[in-house]
């Protein structure tokens, strides 16, 4: 088993990996868009999906991806393997990397995500935890580069929860010089650690304030996410009144200036984290966002599968 079999931190990869990744994802995103289906490396190939979680993007664009580059793959929903309950992780592990290529999990615990990849033979894909989600980040950097023109140098500013996604964004500003910075409530701020291996890289500009205003103060991407994340929505009633101020509005969307884009990962709680009016404005690229989850992956997986 190589070191590099995996994609579980957007970090795993180094800048000139994922600066390529991202051309690839672009020279193959042109090719399916023309309509040529001749390039099929994953033919004869299968690919396990496993989701504790629910997905609409996640599920589709890898099901998608795989399907469209030739190979099959296969949906686990939350019932059917009902991991760490029915079945230990490090068991689901050594049996599925018996039938397939490849695998992708989207799961509670980062552990799980680990366990996976440490007692599979094949590589493991994360499909987002409760601490990341380097597949949206890897599309929300192809987006980026499609309509700044360039990730490195820029500023991106990341108002709400300091969740899963905001890992993600930190893990690549470890590796890719640009500007960061979290804007979020107190006691929400995000993990520690991570925010430290952020700033040791001493690479970006890595800010985390509690004043999302003078955040987006010149920024090229606003940036929103859920404010309960899945595994949290008994606290979503409690989470509107705390995070009351960090609404991606179109006064906010003012200061932060004309060059803005607005960025979400989605599923959006249109009226809650962001405005009906913001998201559906000219420089919202949320949907060229959710498409290019397709195109980021499939660099992905070519390049895991070594193709
Ligand atoms: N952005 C994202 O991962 O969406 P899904 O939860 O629908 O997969
Ligand atoms: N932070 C969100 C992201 C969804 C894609 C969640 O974990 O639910």
């Amino acid at each position: 088993k190589t070191e590099l079999k995996d994609f579980l931190h957007i970090n795993d990869f180094d800048k000139d990996t994922i600066l390529r990744l991202l051309d690839r994802a672009i020279d193959v995103k042109a090719l399916i868009k023309s309509g040529d289906r001749s390039f099929q490396p994953f033919k004869g190939k299968t690919m396990a999906m496993i989701f504790a979680k629910p997905s609409m993007r996640t599920r589709v664009s890898f099901e998608t991806g795989f399907t469209l580059l030739g190979g099959h793959a296969i949906y686990l929903g939350p019932d059917d393997i009902q991991m760490g309950k029915r079945e230990e992780t490090r068991d689901v592990a050594r049996v599925l990397c018996r039938y397939n290529d490849l695998l992708m999990a989207r799961v509670f615990a980062h552990q799980d995500i680990l366990d996976l990849a440490k007692y599979a033979t094949v590589p493991v894909i994360n499909g987002l935890t409760d601490y990341n989600h380097p597949c949206q980040i890897m599309a929300d950097a192809l987006t980026m580069i499609e309509h700044i023109g360039r990730l490195e140098g820029t500023k991106v500013v990341y108002v709400g929860d300091g969740n899963n996604i905001v890992h993600s964004w930190l893990l690549l500003a470890a590796v890719v010089p640009f500007h960061f910075v979290c804007a979020c409530p107190k006691g929400f701020e995000p993990d520690e650690k991570t925010v430290e291996k952020a700033r040791q890289a001493g690479i970006s500009k890595i800010e985390i304030t509690n004043d999302p205003k003078e955040a987006v103060i010149g920024a090229d991407v606003v940036y929103s996410d859920v404010w309960a994340s899945m595994g949290q929505k008994e606290e979503a009633a409690y989470r509107r009144q705390v995070f009351k101020g960090f609404q991606v509005d179109k006064s906010l969307m003012d200061i932060a200036g004309s060059k803005a884009f607005f960025m979400h990962c989605l599923p959006a709680e249109r009226g809650v984290e962001v405005t009906d009016e913001v998201i559906e404005a000219p420089n919202s690229i949320v949907f060229q966002q959710a498409e290019n989850r397709l195109h980021a992956q499939n660099a992905v997986m070519l390049h895991v599968l070594g193709k």
